[in-house]
């Protein structure tokens, strides 16, 4: 089966020393599960600290962003060979704040999923829909451009080595959470554009869901059959909250 990751996105959060209390809290909890894989993507400055941490314990380190160029005259950027050499498995591209805020395309989003796969590494694609597409009734619409370019850049078989998150805009950070039902419903659409090119890697990619997940939501969106885990923002900054929905996957694995 394909199991559950719970991936912590800490975006631009924390200190050296808030991050080590986070860290030694949840080394210390994280559930033994062979089902579940738990996952912390701390920003680039605490990499190194963090990897420290995790050294020696089953849970994963992933980085939230990489360049797509793979070394030279780009001051300010980090390649994924990098993100290897410090002991990255994964690595969040085209997160919404990112395409927002920051301006990245789905062309930059899937030169960034392809420099990830190249090193080996896994990216985790994000996509997902805004308030004002999904009342205009684009949801489908945004999936088919977001995951479409990445699919027809590196072919089906790249899924094989990367996950998906689907992260609705107006879930996140906002406390309405998408509901397991409207989540689901998403996921099945995201696997079935997947089964259409393979139904080998559709069945194998992990698909998580992201947008307002917290400890006493987890269970019944984790038990939707195409939902395989969680991208973690406000609730991965606390030990105790990252934990209680790490634990809401490992007793549904
Ligand atoms: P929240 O869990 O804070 O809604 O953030 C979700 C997210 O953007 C994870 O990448």
């Amino acid at each position: 089966m394909r199991g559950y990751l719970v991936a912590g996105n800490w975006k631009m959060n924390g200190s050296a020393a808030s991050i080590d209390a986070l860290m030694t809290g949840i080394i210390a909890g994280a559930p033994v599960s062979s089902g579940v894989e738990v996952l912390v993507c701390p920003p680039f400055p605490y990499l190194s600290s963090v990897a420290a941490h995790v050294a020696g314990s089953s849970v994963a380190l992933g980085a939230q962003n990489v360049s797509q160029y793979k070394s030279g005259a780009f001051t300010g950027e980090t390649a994924a060979s990098m993100l290897r050499d410090v002991g990255c498995k994964y690595v969040i591209v085209g997160h919404s704040e990112r395409r927002a805020l920051l301006g990245e395309t789905s062309e930059i989003v899937a030169e960034k999923f392809q420099a990830v796969l190249d090193v080996s590494l896994q990216p985790i694609l994000c996509v997902g829909e805004t308030l004002a597409q999904r009342e205009s009734g684009q949801t489908q619409l945004v999936i088919d451009e977001q995951l479409g370019t990445v699919l027809s850049s590196s072919g089906v078989d790249a899924f094989a080595n990367a996950v998906i998150a689907y992260e609705p805009v107006w879930a996140i950070g906002t406390g309405m959470t998408a509901s397991p039902e409207q989540a689901q419903d998403v996921h099945r659409y995201i696997r079935a554009i997947l089964e259409a090119a393979s139904e080998t890697v559709a069945a194998g990619v992990k698909i998580l869901y992201g947008g307002s997940v917290k400890g006493d939501n987890a269970s019944g969106l984790f038990s939707k059959p195409d939902i395989d885990g969680g991208l973690i923002g406000g609730a991965s900054l606390k030990s105790a909250d990252f934990l209680a929905i790490a634990a809401a996957a490992a007793t549904l694995s």
